[in-house]
């Protein structure tokens, strides 16, 4: 059975063929809407955190494919708590063709994938983020016509959204620059063959043609709020920082934004910023995903 869990599962060709039927289904839903390639199937939506792209879009997705959705929220079936995930993952294979997870721990969403008879797609652990990286690149593609060869400097914290980017930056031939304080690097980052792993961002977003960034505090670290704002405050991305960039690189963010933290307003809302389309890709990825998991192929009538 095949699952999306990290995006280094996937060979560079099959996420080409992703992308390549993203473009296919945004174009079609564009012209009127898309053929129902999903009639009859159900995503089951697992949530232990919140959400408003993912939830909204895989939701949507399904629903544009003439699918349907069910959406399970933090404390309707208890993950791991009111009942294993072994048994979750092996009742709800019974009853849905896809489970989408978003999860705390990552094991979380690789034990569901171990025992279910159903694909399973990881809508964000603690680890990684694929869904937003596969949107991001369909986002970059579409934007400057090639993936290959381009720079994408991450600055800020080295978290699960910087670890699928570099994953994506490295199965698709793209340069990636990452700059986080002392104590919050990516993990591996630096020990890895082509990668920039720096705490200065000015190094890393030097000539980049994306400049990408994500909250100091991701969900499940609300505690360390103070201290993160404090230590990352030399972190963001402001028109200054955004100089260094190639002129007119893109400014990507994967949302919720912190204004005035990460971003500044006049970046965020900027005219080189993509950040609405990208959230909106979210949609298009995810329609190509779900065919390409729910069907088995991406060899569709598209
Ligand atoms: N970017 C993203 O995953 O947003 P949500 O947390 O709102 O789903
Ligand atoms: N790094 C953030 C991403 C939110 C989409 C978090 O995990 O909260």
């Amino acid at each position: 059975m095949r699952h999306f869990l990290e995006l280094s599962d996937w060979s560079a060709s099959d996420l080409w063929d992703l992308l390549h039927l993203a473009v296919r289904l945004k174009t079609e839903w564009q012209a009127g809407g898309n053929k129902p390639i999903l009639a009859g199937k159900i995503l089951g939506m697992i949530f232990q955190k919140p959400s408003l792209r993912t939830r909204v879009s895989f939701e949507v997705g399904m629903h544009h494919l003439g699918g349907h959705a069910i959406m399970l929220g933090p404390d309707e079936i208890g993950l791991g708590k009111r009942e294993s995930i072994a048994d979750v993952a092996r009742v709800m294979s019974g009853y849905v063709d896809g489970i989408m997870a978003r999860v705390f721990a990552h094991e979380h969403v690789t034990e569901l994938a171990r025992w279910a008879s159903v694909p399973v797609i990881n809508g964000l652990s603690d680890d990684h983020h694929p869904c937003q990286a596969l949107a991001d690149l369909l986002t970059i593609y579409e934007r400057c016509g090639q993936l290959e060869g381009l720079k994408l400097a991450f600055v800020g914290d080295g978290n699960n959204v910087a670890a699928s980017l570099l994953q994506a930056a490295q199965k698709l031939g793209m340069h990636f620059a990452i700059a986080t304080p002392e104590g919050y690097e990516l993990p591996n980052a630096a020990t890895l063959p082509g990668i920039i792993a720096t705490d200065n961002p000015r190094l890393a977003v030097a000539d980049a043609d994306i400049v990408y960034t994500d909250t100091w505090v991701s969900m499940g670290q609300e505690a360390q709020s103070g201290e993160r704002e404090t230590v990352f405050a030399p972190y963001q991305v402001n028109d200054d920082l955004l100089r260094s960039a190639k002129p007119g690189a893109l400014v990507m963010h994967c949302l919720p934004a912190h204004r005035g933290q990460e971003i500044t307003d006049a970046v965020a809302d900027g005219s080189q910023s993509v950040i609405f389309p990208q959230a909106h890709n979210r949609l298009h990825a995810q329609k190509a995903l779900l065919v390409a998991l729910l069907t088995q192929s991406t060899e569709t009538a598209v």
